[in-house]
């Protein structure tokens, strides 16, 4: 894939299409075909607490997709210009995020499953924590 071919929406959310038959339904994500990186890790979110907020934390150089593969949760989302909410509630919907989107996820249900695939392997130095730091950075 062409990473210019790949079209996300204002919300940076993008369709991933279901390959449903009367078996029952299956989506397929592939790198640099319906993912536009290099998926290097891949790691998933469940059994979280009520009232639990996480992420709270932009990268340098790590690019995510989303998808709530069971149930839902809800994004915020600040890349220094805009902030935006997004829900996420459809295991056919990818929320693609910049290294720049600062992200906080929120709102679990108690059977939310969030996959997430990432660019990069995991490294602490890697993430920007400190929300100062991250505007540092980013902002202007
Ligand atoms: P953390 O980054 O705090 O999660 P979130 O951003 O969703 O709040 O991750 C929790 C712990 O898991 C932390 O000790 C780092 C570790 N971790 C890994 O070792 N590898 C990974 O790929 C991720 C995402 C986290």
């Amino acid at each position: 894939m062409n990473n210019n071919a790949f079209s996300v929406n204002e919300s940076h959310l993008f369709d991933i299409q279901e390959l449903g038959d009367n078996r029952g339904a299956l989506a397929v994500v592939e790198s640099m075909k319906n993912i536009p990186f290099d998926i290097k890790r891949v790691f998933y979110i469940y059994g979280t607490a009520k009232g639990i907020r996480r992420g709270f934390h932009a990268h340098h150089k790590t690019r995510q997709v989303l998808i709530s593969v069971c149930g839902s949760c809800k994004v915020h989302l600040d890349n220094t210009k805009r902030k935006k909410e997004v829900l996420l509630d459809s295991p056919s919907v990818g929320l693609l995020l910049e290294p720049n989107d600062w992200h906080e996820m929120y709102d679990f249900s108690p059977d939310c499953v969030l996959l997430v695939m990432a660019s990069e392997l995991y490294q602490a130095e890697d993430y920007i924590r400190d929300y100062d730091q991250f505007i540092e950075v980013y902002g202007l």
